[in-house]
């Protein structure tokens, strides 16, 4: 086993290598990393990639992750219907994301966004290197992004938010959106098409105004509530309300605290369900909220949010331990159950272990004490780093890199150092 020091270090490699061109750098107020260099796609920062970094960067250069945070806000409009709102993805005229622009119609940045992770990071990054005039400088931004959120993707008023577009909830061309897409596609031919129509999408979202309510409405438009997205956002208002406390603000932590738990209620009301015995989690499809019977990681992570009963989290745990169950792979967590009928090990989002998301269920299986299940995670994931690299993603049955139309995944991708986190506490720290 390697020491927290030798990990730190390999670590810290990864993303300073990660770090855009000086050229590009000296243009930016802040310094961000790029998700990774090696394959050239992903130069632009992307908004919960950057909450993976600060929440590494803060046990060896907390300097940086406090950087990487504001950069974030860079472009975070502050009039017009969209006022508030974050882009997944920035600097785009920087680094020559020439079809990025193309797609989104601006220079800058893109059009939608990403899981709501900003104030988790920021006090997670505040809690190792506290900084209490960058959190008051965040707030009023972390605020405004939770306002947007509310305004213009909760119209039908049920506290749970919906996404416009698959990019938005970070699972690009996962089988949950499938029957939204239209496709339900298997091979390269098939992927490849079913990216075309994400890019397509794009240009309907615009012609809409990227107005969620008639994005429900119209034909071939995107709209889901989804599960994970919805309790991520309970845990960031939770932690923009222990933000709010620090900085002595007492009536807008309660007020902040109160909509976490309508969130928390709604996920839990309208989300959950049993079938045979096992607890399921449902992103709600379109305007009618049509249950998904997609199975999918996404659940683990309602624990998150603490959107369940601690009956009801024990049943998911124990559930994804399951020997022979939907999540028994020899790397864990598949992001889709191993009895999909279109469950890929190796293609992107189509059924592969993402360390992102494993951070995710560490971090839900810790809040509801299964420390148990979640040294299985981090045991799994210093496993495949140790196999393969830092993968951008890996194949949960062999351990291999993941692969996108067969080529495969970037190997020094920058939110795989999230292990770092997950080292807390283990004996050699
Ligand atoms: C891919 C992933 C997305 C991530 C981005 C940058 O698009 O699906 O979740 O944010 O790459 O790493």
């Amino acid at each position: 086993m390697q020491t927290r020091q030798a990990w730190i270090e390999r670590c810290s490699g990864v993303l300073k290598g990660n770090l855009p061109d000086r050229s590009v750098l000296e243009k930016l107020p802040y310094r961000y990393t790029c998700p990774a260099r090696e394959k050239g796609t992903y130069l632009p920062q992307w908004l919960w990639d950057s909450c993976f970094h600060a929440i590494a960067y803060r046990w060896f250069d907390p300097g940086m992750a406090w950087e990487e945070l504001q950069s974030l806000f860079v472009h975070q409009p502050d009039e017009g219907p969209d006022a508030g709102m974050v882009p997944h993805m920035s600097h785009l005229e920087e680094n020559g994301a020439v079809a990025a622009q193309r797609l989104f119609g601006q220079r800058d940045c893109s059009t939608i966004t990403q899981p709501p992770l900003i104030s988790v990071a920021a006090l997670a990054v505040h809690q190792r290197a506290p900084d209490r005039g960058i959190l008051a400088r965040l707030y009023p931004k972390l605020r405004a992004y939770h306002d947007w959120f509310d305004r213009r993707r909760d119209d039908d008023h049920d506290n749970l938010v919906a996404i416009i577009h698959p990019w938005e909830s970070g699972w690009d061309a996962s089988q949950r959106w499938d029957g939204l897409m239209g496709l339900h596609p298997r091979g390269a031919a098939g992927l490849r098409a079913l990216e075309q129509r994400r890019k397509d999408l794009v240009a309907l979202c615009a012609a809409q105004g990227y107005d969620a309510q008639r994005l429900a409405q119209v034909p071939g438009g995107f709209y889901v509530e989804p599960a994970d997205f919805n309790a991520i956002r309970t845990a960031d208002l939770m932690a923009l309300a222990e933000i709010a406390d620090e900085l002595q603000e007492a009536s807008e932590a309660e007020e902040l605290e109160a909509r976490a738990r309508a969130v928390r209620q709604a996920v839990h009301d309208k989300m959950v369900s049993f079938e045979n015995g096992e607890l399921r989690a449902h992103d709600l499809l379109g305007a009618a909220e049509e249950k998904s019977s997609v199975d999918h990681a996404g659940t683990f992570v309602l624990m998150f949010g603490q959107c369940l009963s601690r009956a009801e989290a024990d049943t998911i745990s124990t559930r994804l331990l399951d020997p022979v169950g939907a999540f028994a792979t020899p790397y864990k967590v598949a992001s889709t159950s191993r009895f999909d009928p279109l469950f890929d090990p190796g293609e992107y989002w189509r059924g592969n272990v993402w360390l992102s998301l494993n951070w995710l269920v560490w971090r839900s299986l810790l809040a509801y004490g299964r420390a148990d299940a979640a040294a299985v995670i981090v045991r799994d994931s210093l496993a495949l780093v140790e196999k393969s690299g830092f993968c951008e993603f890996f194949n949960p049955l062999t351990g291999g890199p993941g692969e996108k139309y067969g080529r495969s995944c970037p190997e020094h991708q920058s939110w795989s150092t999230i292990i770092l986190d997950m080292l807390q506490g283990t004996a050699d720290e």
